[in-house]
């Protein structure tokens, strides 16, 4: 009943703010750096005009498409996340549900504290599985036949993370993993409770897709950062994108890509589409945002390739500006969370209720009745400093 009164996104970042322990909440709302990118994200799609055609009957509405070949009802897919299960017992399952019951493409990160398997047997829905080239690449390889095995639709091949980013709010709260009790966090715990702690300790709570080669998980609790540092492989180029669309010979995105150079290299490089993507500002600070970069992408790649927005999206109108400038399909990581947090299953719903709805009513107004007419006629740029 409480979600029901979450009006937007803002709103159940709001209620996911009271619910969760500070270090968990902050773990999610939280940037790299001075969160420079983390806010131009959002903001930046205040420099968009939306510029409304009238008289265009609008009486039925045309939003479905496809994105790494799978239909979808309307333009937003989930991004992947890992250590979902931090922020409810529910986990990842929660969210394909609600991703499939909205006829929307769900990711599972490497990072994910589901396994891959597990989540194909309880959820049919179109999912993507967000993989990275480790230093082992025959880890690598056995995801690709683990996610082909298990009926996964597509990859997303993370590269904007040849090191862990600088998340110092994760440091001031002194997060780990698993979740660790100190006397400052024990405080915030226990003021939370809700949030429910045995989920997410113990034998439950693990990188469930990794952990059979991590020995040293098992041997305690490593801070994240020493964990994810230790995984990253900065060696990683070109060869082996292209060693990785021949593995796994099927949709294929590269998630983080910001240029238009990088963007033709990756469908040169056998990718079947890209996620223009900062990763949500976690990672390189001063990074452009999404939006102001799909138009020169998807110049440089022509039509036929998935290009999707990736960061920033915290209204449905957002999706119909990064449509017009030329994206296939907007992904989202903490509009979900936020409604995952707040409220399970029924809170992620409640978020993708709310942006669907948006983006309908903003469709409506703008006189489009077929997201395949929406163009540059549509946006119009501004310098929109807002004080
Ligand atoms: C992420 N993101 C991410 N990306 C990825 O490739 N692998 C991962 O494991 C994670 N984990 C993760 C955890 C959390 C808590 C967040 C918030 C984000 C990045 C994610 O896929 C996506 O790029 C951003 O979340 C998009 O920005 P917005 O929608 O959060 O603004």
């Amino acid at each position: 009943a409480q979600l029901r009164r979450a009006n937007n996104v803002a709103d159940l970042r709001l209620m996911a703010r009271r619910r969760l322990p500070r270090p968990i909440f902050d773990y999610i709302d939280g940037g790299a750096d001075d969160e420079w990118s983390l806010r131009r994200n959002v903001t930046a799609f205040a420099d968009y005009q939306i510029v409304p055609d009238v008289l265009n009957d609008v009486s039925s509405i045309r939003t479905e498409t496809r994105i790494f070949g799978q239909p979808s009802r309307w333009p937003l897919m989930l991004s992947p996340t890992g250590l979902t299960r931090m922020f409810h017992g529910h986990a990842e399952l929660a969210v394909a549900r609600a991703a499939a019951r909205h006829g929307l493409l769900y990711s599972l990160s490497t990072m994910g504290t589901t396994r891959l398997e597990n989540l194909a047997q309880a959820y049919a829905g179109p999912k993507v599985f967000q993989i990275y080239i480790f230093k082992d690449r025959g880890l690598t390889a056995e995801f690709v036949a683990r996610c082909r095995e298990a009926g996964f639709h597509g990859l997303a091949l993370t590269v904007d993370t040849p090191v862990a980013g600088n998340r110092e709010r994760d440091r001031v709260s002194g997060l780990s993993l698993p979740p660790k009790l100190t006397l400052k966090s024990l405080f915030s715990f226990a003021c939370h409770p809700f949030w429910s702690l045995p989920a997410m300790t113990g034998s439950k709570f693990d990188l469930a897709n990794v952990s059979h080669k991590v020995d040293a998980l098992a041997s305690g609790p490593m801070s994240l950062f020493d964990y994810i540092g230790g995984q990253f492989d900065r060696s990683v180029g070109w060869r082996d994108v292209e060693w990785l669309a021949q593995e796994w010979n099927g949709p294929l995105a590269i998630k983080g890509v910001m240029t238009p150079e990088d963007a033709r290299r990756s469908i040169a490089s056998g990718a079947t589409g890209v996620m223009i993507s900062n990763h949500g500002g976690r990672q390189l600070d001063g990074a452009p945002a999404p939006i102001d970069q799909i138009q020169a992408v998807r110049e440089a790649v022509g039509e036929a390739p998935d290009v999707i927005c990736d960061g920033g999206i915290r209204r449905g109108s957002d999706v119909v500006k990064a449509l017009a400038l030329g994206a296939t399909a907007c992904s989202v990581g903490r509009p979900y969370l936020y409604g995952l947090a707040a409220g399970g299953e029924a809170g992620v719903e409640r978020v993708l209720t709310l942006l669907h709805e948006e983006f309908e009513r903003t469709l409506t107004l703008a006189g489009v009745n077929d997201i395949a007419s929406l163009s540059h006629r549509h946006v119009r740029h501004v310098r929109h400093r807002p004080e």
